[in-house]
């Protein structure tokens, strides 16, 4: 039986790896396996060999040419995997020149998502979570930046449930609330 295919986003610094890590424990503990795949690890991989960047928080600057092709390889690569898979992503990636489509036409037609996941929270925790993230080259913006940014995901997460037929779930990572967020995505992978 072919497996779930689920894509999770949210802006960086709003705990999606913490959340998907935690959910997929839960799950396990129930029997289900999910292959959980971090899309950018897929891009930096290629952009590393090329001598493009020397960090995966570069990325996010180099031309647009170049990150719409380091996209599409993963996407591509990503594709071929079978079985249920998880894979942890950005709705869209703000760039010097603007906001970069995380998942463009030709990346979610080789994907075909059945869920697309946006994990939120209020811009103020997620400003704070950057800040005392001392293992990551954080972009640093006020809240109101970040509040843009969520509120663009939402927006373009609605073109991509067009494209898709996917459903769109919000599932929000409030500050010492892991234990129910990682909760809602469990169920949401079950
Ligand atoms: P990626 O690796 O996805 O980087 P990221 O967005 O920074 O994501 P992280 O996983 O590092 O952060 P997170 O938000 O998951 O937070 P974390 O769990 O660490 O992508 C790297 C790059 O790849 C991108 O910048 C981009 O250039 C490129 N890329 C990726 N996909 C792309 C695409 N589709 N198209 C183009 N480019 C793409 O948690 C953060 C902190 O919060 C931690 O300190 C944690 O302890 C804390 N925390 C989490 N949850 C809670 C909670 N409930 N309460 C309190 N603290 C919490």
């Amino acid at each position: 039986m072919a497996g779930k295919k689920v894509i999770i986003t949210g802006v960086p610094g709003v705990g999606k790896t913490t959340v998907i890590n935690e959910a997929l424990k839960k799950l396990r503990e129930s029997g289900i396996e999910y292959q959980s795949i971090n899309f950018g690890s897929f891009m930096f991989e290629v952009a590393k060999s090329e001598n493009f960047v020397k960090d995966r928080d570069q990325m996010r600057t180099l031309d647009r040419a170049v990150q719409k092709k380091l996209q599409q390889q993963a996407g591509q690569a990503i594709a071929k995997i079978s079985g249920n898979v998880l894979i942890d992503t950005h709705a869209s990636v703000k760039t010097p020149k603007g906001y970069l489509a995380g998942l463009p036409e030709w990346v979610l037609r080789e994907i075909m998502p059945d869920i697309i996941v946006l994990v939120e929270t209020d811009d103020d925790q997620i400003l704070m979570r950057r800040l005392t993230d001392e293992t990551r080259a954080r972009d640093k913006e006020g809240s109101r930046a970040i509040s843009e940014h969520q509120q663009f995901n939402r927006s373009i997460a609605a073109a991509y449930a067009m494209l898709t037929g996917c459903t769109i779930k919000i599932v929000t990572n409030a500050d010492f609330l892991l234990d129910r967020s990682s909760a809602d995505l469990a169920e949401v992978l079950r």
